[in-house]
């Protein structure tokens, strides 16, 4: 489906790992539709009781590719659909983070039910700085968890939250050494397949909340982010970014 996705299908879990190393795992289209065909495959199959997010390489993801986003909306559609997705899962998510997860690195974390990272891991949602709006609900999940303050120096100011910080506010289950992260992940994720599924399921669902909120709030986002997308802010900042040069922006009366 995409060479920049291995799917290891292990013991009751599909591990859906992101395999663009060189790239620091930012995600394509061909990326987001093969995470979310396996999802879909997941989801199927009476033999899958967990998913597991992990990366390659460094970086958990680097976000969406930013190629990606300069050749327009459809650029995103993919995006959307994976988002969609994930907020509506119907099995548990599990998530090993190492390293930086940037832009959606981060929003999908917050649909995750155990989220371990590494000493190293640096959360960054930088929709702002690049003239965009939160995605992924992350604008309503992002201050559930965090708290408003510490969303806000996050979505607003764009400034990094390192490991300690984030498991002090709530987006990690635990942090675990690096050389141990994958297979503490997988052994919880393990853990979740030998509970009884219809009892997780209905907790899980109790926890998430009532989804049309949720979904709402996916939905004015996207119509704000594909605006955005559109925007001379948005293509200054990416432009900017290839370039390897700080973004000028203008200011409108
Ligand atoms: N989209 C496309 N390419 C990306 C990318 C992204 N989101 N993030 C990193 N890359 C590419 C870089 O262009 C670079 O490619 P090159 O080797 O061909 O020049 C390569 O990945 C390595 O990245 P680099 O910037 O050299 O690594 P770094 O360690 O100095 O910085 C980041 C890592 C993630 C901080 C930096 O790459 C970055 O800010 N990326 C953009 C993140 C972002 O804004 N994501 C979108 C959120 S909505």
């Amino acid at each position: 489906m995409s060479e920049h996705v291995e799917i290891i299908d292990r013991d009751g879990v599909l591990e859906i790992h992101f395999a663009r190393p060189d790239k620091k795992n930012a995600l394509t289209g061909a990326m987001y539709r093969a995470i979310t065909a396996a999802m879909a495959d997941a989801s199927a199959r009476a033999d899958i009781g967990a998913i597991l997010f992990a990366g390659h390489g460094d970086a958990f993801s680097a976000g969406n590719d930013l190629k990606d986003f300069l050749s327009g909306p459809e650029g995103g559609a993919a995006a959307f659909e994976f988002i969609n997705a994930l907020a509506v899962f119907d099995k548990p998510v599990v998530a090993a983070v190492q390293g930086l997860a940037v832009g959606v690195g981060t929003t999908l974390l917050f649909h995750c039910d155990l989220v371990y990272a590494a000493p190293d891991a640096c959360f960054i949602m930088p929709f702002v700085n690049l003239g965009l709006v939160p995605e992924a609900g992350s604008s309503l999940l992002a201050p559930a968890t965090l708290g408003h303050a510490k969303a806000a120096a996050m979505l607003l100011l764009g400034e990094p939250m390192d490991a300690e910080a984030a498991d002090r506010a709530g987006l990690l289950t635990a942090i675990v050494p690096a050389d141990i992260l994958i297979d503490h992940a997988r052994s919880k994720a393990l853990a979740l397949t030998t509970k009884p599924p219809q009892a997780l399921a209905h907790t899980r669902r109790l926890m998430k909340g009532d989804p049309a909120i949720l979904a709402s709030r996916i939905e004015q986002e996207a119509v704000l982010f594909r605006q955005t997308l559109a925007s001379a802010e948005a293509k200054e900042a990416f432009t900017a970014f290839f370039e390897k040069r700080p973004p000028v922006f203008q200011r409108q009366n």
